[in-house]
Protein backbone atom coordinates (compact mmCIF):
# COMPACT_ATOMS: atom_id res chain seq x y z
CA UNK A 1 0.00 0.00 0.00
CA UNK A 2 1.22 3.70 -0.57
CA UNK A 3 2.09 4.58 2.89
CA UNK A 4 1.71 7.78 3.63
CA UNK A 5 4.22 10.41 5.58
CA UNK A 6 1.82 13.25 7.24
CA UNK A 7 -1.08 14.65 5.87
CA UNK A 8 -0.87 15.76 2.80
CA UNK A 9 0.35 12.38 1.83
CA UNK A 10 -2.31 10.83 3.69
CA UNK A 11 -5.08 12.65 1.78
CA UNK A 12 -2.65 11.83 -1.88
CA UNK A 13 -2.27 8.21 -0.67
CA UNK A 14 -6.46 8.26 0.06
CA UNK A 15 -6.91 9.57 -3.48
CA UNK A 16 -4.73 6.94 -4.97
CA UNK A 17 -6.17 4.23 -3.04
CA UNK A 18 -9.62 4.67 -4.62
CA UNK A 19 -8.25 5.39 -7.98
CA UNK A 20 -6.64 2.01 -7.53
CA UNK A 21 -10.08 0.20 -6.62
CA UNK A 22 -11.98 2.15 -9.18
CA UNK A 23 -9.08 0.41 -11.60
CA UNK A 24 -9.75 -2.88 -10.10
CA UNK A 25 -13.76 -2.48 -10.36
CA UNK A 26 -13.03 -1.66 -14.29
CA UNK A 27 -11.55 -4.79 -14.91
CA UNK A 28 -14.29 -6.64 -14.73
CA UNK A 29 -15.96 -5.16 -18.20
CA UNK A 30 -12.36 -6.51 -19.77
CA UNK A 31 -13.29 -7.54 -22.98
CA UNK A 32 -10.57 -9.92 -23.65
CA UNK A 33 -11.53 -13.67 -24.74
CA UNK A 34 -8.06 -14.06 -26.98
CA UNK A 35 -5.75 -13.39 -24.46
CA UNK A 36 -7.82 -13.39 -21.32
CA UNK A 37 -5.79 -11.11 -19.47
CA UNK A 38 -8.49 -8.65 -18.14
CA UNK A 39 -7.36 -4.87 -17.33
CA UNK A 40 -9.10 -2.10 -16.10
CA UNK A 41 -7.77 1.52 -15.66
CA UNK A 42 -8.90 4.87 -14.08
CA UNK A 43 -7.74 8.06 -14.74
CA UNK A 44 -8.32 11.12 -12.36
CA UNK A 45 -8.06 14.37 -13.99
CA UNK A 46 -6.95 18.05 -12.64
CA UNK A 47 -10.63 19.12 -11.57
CA UNK A 48 -11.38 16.21 -10.28
CA UNK A 49 -13.22 13.68 -12.56
CA UNK A 50 -12.48 9.69 -12.60
CA UNK A 51 -12.62 8.16 -15.90
CA UNK A 52 -12.68 4.08 -16.24
CA UNK A 53 -11.46 1.68 -19.24
CA UNK A 54 -10.86 -1.96 -19.42
CA UNK A 55 -9.25 -3.45 -22.24
CA UNK A 56 -11.29 -4.77 -25.54
CA UNK A 57 -10.28 -7.18 -28.01
CA UNK A 58 -11.11 -8.22 -31.50
CA UNK A 59 -11.23 -11.27 -33.43
CA UNK A 60 -9.01 -9.34 -36.17
CA UNK A 61 -6.81 -9.13 -33.27
CA UNK A 62 -4.30 -6.33 -33.86
CA UNK A 63 -7.88 -3.85 -33.27
CA UNK A 64 -7.73 -4.91 -30.05
CA UNK A 65 -6.94 -1.88 -27.36
CA UNK A 66 -5.68 -1.28 -24.13
CA UNK A 67 -7.35 -0.39 -20.85
CA UNK A 68 -5.47 2.90 -20.70
CA UNK A 69 -5.98 4.59 -23.72
CA UNK A 70 -9.50 3.69 -23.45
CA UNK A 71 -9.77 5.60 -20.52
CA UNK A 72 -7.61 8.45 -21.86
CA UNK A 73 -9.60 8.59 -24.85
CA UNK A 74 -12.91 8.84 -22.93
CA UNK A 75 -11.82 11.56 -20.99
CA UNK A 76 -10.55 13.35 -24.29
CA UNK A 77 -13.37 12.76 -26.10
CA UNK A 78 -15.17 15.01 -22.97
CA UNK A 79 -12.98 17.30 -23.04
CA UNK A 80 -10.56 16.01 -20.08
CA UNK A 81 -6.39 16.78 -21.34
CA UNK A 82 -5.11 17.97 -17.86
CA UNK A 83 -4.24 14.52 -15.91
CA UNK A 84 -3.30 14.00 -12.39
CA UNK A 85 -2.47 10.21 -12.06
CA UNK A 86 -4.24 6.89 -13.38
CA UNK A 87 -4.15 3.40 -12.21
CA UNK A 88 -4.19 0.25 -13.78
CA UNK A 89 -5.11 -3.22 -12.48
CA UNK A 90 -4.50 -6.95 -13.37
CA UNK A 91 -5.41 -10.30 -11.84
CA UNK A 92 -1.73 -11.04 -11.15
CA UNK A 93 -0.94 -11.32 -7.74
CA UNK A 94 2.91 -11.37 -8.64
CA UNK A 95 3.79 -8.46 -10.45
CA UNK A 96 2.53 -4.79 -10.52
CA UNK A 97 0.92 -4.39 -14.18
CA UNK A 98 2.96 -1.71 -16.38
CA UNK A 99 2.16 0.09 -19.34
CA UNK A 100 2.48 -0.88 -22.77
CA UNK A 101 4.97 1.17 -24.74
CA UNK A 102 1.55 2.40 -26.60
CA UNK A 103 0.09 3.49 -23.90
CA UNK A 104 3.22 5.16 -22.25
CA UNK A 105 3.31 7.17 -25.40
CA UNK A 106 -0.21 8.07 -25.60
CA UNK A 107 -0.20 9.57 -21.86
CA UNK A 108 3.06 11.25 -22.97
CA UNK A 109 0.74 13.37 -25.30
CA UNK A 110 -0.47 14.84 -21.93
CA UNK A 111 2.18 15.78 -19.91
CA UNK A 112 5.00 13.96 -18.23
CA UNK A 113 4.76 14.94 -14.28
CA UNK A 114 2.05 13.00 -14.18
CA UNK A 115 1.62 9.94 -12.07
CA UNK A 116 1.03 6.28 -12.75
CA UNK A 117 -0.13 3.51 -10.10
CA UNK A 118 1.09 0.36 -11.10
CA UNK A 119 -1.32 -2.09 -9.20
CA UNK A 120 -1.46 -5.46 -7.95
CA UNK A 121 -5.10 -7.58 -6.68
CA UNK A 122 -4.42 -6.84 -3.15
CA UNK A 123 -4.51 -3.05 -3.87
CA UNK A 124 -0.62 -2.21 -3.53
CA UNK A 125 1.18 -0.45 -6.51
CA UNK A 126 4.35 0.82 -7.64
CA UNK A 127 3.85 4.74 -8.53
CA UNK A 128 6.29 6.57 -11.08
CA UNK A 129 5.77 9.55 -13.25
CA UNK A 130 5.03 9.41 -17.15
CA UNK A 131 8.48 10.47 -17.56
CA UNK A 132 10.14 7.94 -14.99
CA UNK A 133 8.04 5.29 -17.40
CA UNK A 134 9.04 6.90 -20.84
CA UNK A 135 12.63 8.73 -20.76
CA UNK A 136 13.51 11.23 -23.33
CA UNK A 137 10.22 10.73 -24.59
CA UNK A 138 8.72 12.70 -28.48
CA UNK A 139 6.27 15.13 -27.95
CA UNK A 140 3.84 17.75 -29.28
CA UNK A 141 6.63 20.53 -28.70
CA UNK A 142 9.06 18.25 -30.90
CA UNK A 143 7.05 18.26 -34.18
CA UNK A 144 7.89 22.38 -33.92
CA UNK A 145 10.18 23.78 -36.39
CA UNK A 146 11.49 26.90 -34.81
N1 LIG B 1 -3.19 -4.73 -21.81
C1 LIG B 1 -3.73 -3.59 -21.28
O1 LIG B 1 -4.93 -3.33 -21.42
N2 LIG B 1 -2.91 -2.76 -20.58
C2 LIG B 1 -1.62 -3.04 -20.26
O2 LIG B 1 -1.00 -2.27 -19.54
C3 LIG B 1 -0.97 -4.24 -20.77
C4 LIG B 1 -1.78 -5.06 -21.71
C5 LIG B 1 -4.08 -5.65 -22.51
C6 LIG B 1 -3.91 -5.71 -24.00
C7 LIG B 1 -4.48 -7.10 -24.28
O3 LIG B 1 -5.88 -7.01 -24.36
C8 LIG B 1 -4.13 -7.91 -23.05
O4 LIG B 1 -3.85 -6.95 -22.04
C9 LIG B 1 -2.93 -8.82 -23.23
O5 LIG B 1 -1.84 -8.14 -23.73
Amino acid sequence: MCTPADQTATQKAEEADKLIRKSHEAKAFSYSPYSKFPVGAALLTEDGRIFTGCNIENASLTVGICAERVAIHKAVSEGCTNFKSIAIASDRADHFITPCGACRQVMREFGTKWEVHMTKPDMSCKTMTVEELLPMSFGPKDLQTK
